[in-house]
């Protein structure tokens, strides 16, 4: 198994591009399924996921080529529309796959996904929108079959939350469903404008993406089309807080400013400079952070809760107390004791995290609980006196492609073994 051996100190300066978004490339490669003949999607990062949805597309009968950053999906040999537990279980997002096999298929079969290490993931909201579409769920045996017996019919779907997946899911059944539908309380998530940008690309009629209203024209068939990724915005922040935390000074391009709103005013309000040119970010660090107000996760556009341990991370090195309130998953905190190794002092009580910055951090052996927590020690080690060796990087895999070797292209000593 491979680990992460990072020698803190250095401070990160230099240039790196941005990877294109993980959470835009799942569902936009479950999308695929809905189309007819092939679709190119560029700027797809080489992670460990997404080699976990082109396993499923195979699996389901897809042709998938997928190198230098392209993933090439030709539909035209899809035959099943059962996704095996094995492959269920690489990947939490594979629930994706649900509204577009229902709206390709007629009807769908998955293992159900059950928790994760961020707690217990529910999908009732994503299963009570697509019954509202026409769905007729059978639950037995930890499989969830879905089928649509007189196909699928536009409705108006009330979200009790503003769920990114419930909201794609909806979104990708309703595009081929006969007539109008309304999602109503939609995420506004960028990923949610991206997947409805190649929806539309490939003949669907999505509208409103991007606001708490999104409406769908279902349309019959949809052709394959060519796509290319959003970067990853919550990539540029786990990098932005490498940066910042060792008192560096970086640009970053291949990013979308915009969709770093919210992070951003945490980064200036602890004293970085930030300057947006020619299309990179650049980010000046002073040589100790400053304590910030207290940082709630929330939906889009509020802080983003996969940024929550990145910013957690270089807080713990800020001078003062910060605060953090994690709204959306309960089982956030577990990385925070793996960041105490390494000499962090955080308190957790609940949602509710109080970091306590100290002027140094100590190197030490540390493990990945998930994949944000796994960046969050990176984060730290890049900072901490010493010789950190980090394992169980099988997490970090799934959402960052090359780490080490854009972090070294910044100065750092890192090296994966
Ligand atoms: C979440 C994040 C998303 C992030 C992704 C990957 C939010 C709102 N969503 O999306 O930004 O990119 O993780 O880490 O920040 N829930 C239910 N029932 C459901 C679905 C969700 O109760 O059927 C609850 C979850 O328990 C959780 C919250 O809604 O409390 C998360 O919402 P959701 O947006 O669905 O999660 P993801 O789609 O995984």
């Amino acid at each position: 198994m491979s680990k992460l051996v990072i020698t803190g100190g250095n401070r990160l300066t230099g240039e790196i591009k941005i990877h294109g978004a993980k959470n835009s490339v799942l569902p936009i490669l479950a999308a695929t399924v809905l189309c007819e003949g092939t679709s190119v999607i560029h700027n797809c990062p080489m992670l460990s996921d997404v080699t976990a949805s082109i396993n499923i597309l195979k699996f389901l009968g897809c042709q998938c080529d997928f190198k230098n950053n392209t993933a090439t999906i030709n539909t035209n040999t899809l035959k099943c529309s059962q996704i095996p537990e094995r492959l269920m279980r690489e990947m939490r997002s594979s629930v994706i796959f649900l509204g577009a096999v229902l709206g390709k298929c007629g009807n769908a079969v998955i293992s159900s996904p059950g928790g994760c290490e961020l707690g217990p993931r529910p999908i009732d909201l994503h299963i009570a929108a697509l019954k509202k579409l026409g769905a007729v769920v059978k639950e037995k045996y930890g499989q969830i079959e879905l089928s649509a017996p007189n196909g699928l019919n536009g409705a108006e779907i009330n979200l009790a939350f503003a769920s990114v997946g419930a909201t794609e899911n909806a979104v990708l059944a309703a595009v081929t469903a006969k007539g109008v539908t309304v999602i109503n309380n939609a995420a506004r998530e960028p990923e949610i404008c991206d997947l409805a940008e190649f929806l539309n690309l490939c003949g669907a009629r999505v509208y409103g993406s991007g606001t708490d209203t999104i409406t769908v024209f279902g349309v019959e068939n949809l052709n394959g089309s060519t796509h290319t990724v959003i970067p990853d915005r919550i990539a540029a922040t786990t990098y932005m807080a490498a940066v910042a935390i060792t008192g560096g000074d970086a640009a970053l391009s291949g990013i979308n400013p915009s969709h770093l709103t919210a992070v951003c005013s945490v980064f200036e309000e602890a004293g970085c400079g930030l300057k947006y040119s020619n299309n990179k970010l650049i980010l000046s660090a002073p040589k100790r952070l400053s304590r910030v107000s207290t940082i709630r996760t929330t939906v889009y556009p509020g802080f983003p809760t996969d940024a929550g341990p990145l910013v957690l991370a270089m807080l713990s090195k800020a001078n003062g107390t910060s605060v953090m309130v994690e709204n959306i998953f309960e089982n956030r905190y577990r990385y925070v004791d793996e960041l105490k190794r390494l000499g962090a002092k955080i308190r957790v009580e609940g949602k509710v995290a109080v970091i306590e910055g100290t002027s140094s951090l100590s190197a030490a052996g540390c493990k990945c609980t998930d994949l944000r927590g796994g960046a969050a020690l990176v984060i730290a080690a890049l900072a901490a006196k010493g010789t950190t060796v980090i394992s169980d990087i099988k997490h970090i895999k799934r959402g960052y492609e090359c780490i080490d070797k854009r972090l070294s292209l910044l100065g750092a000593d890192i090296k994966e073994i």
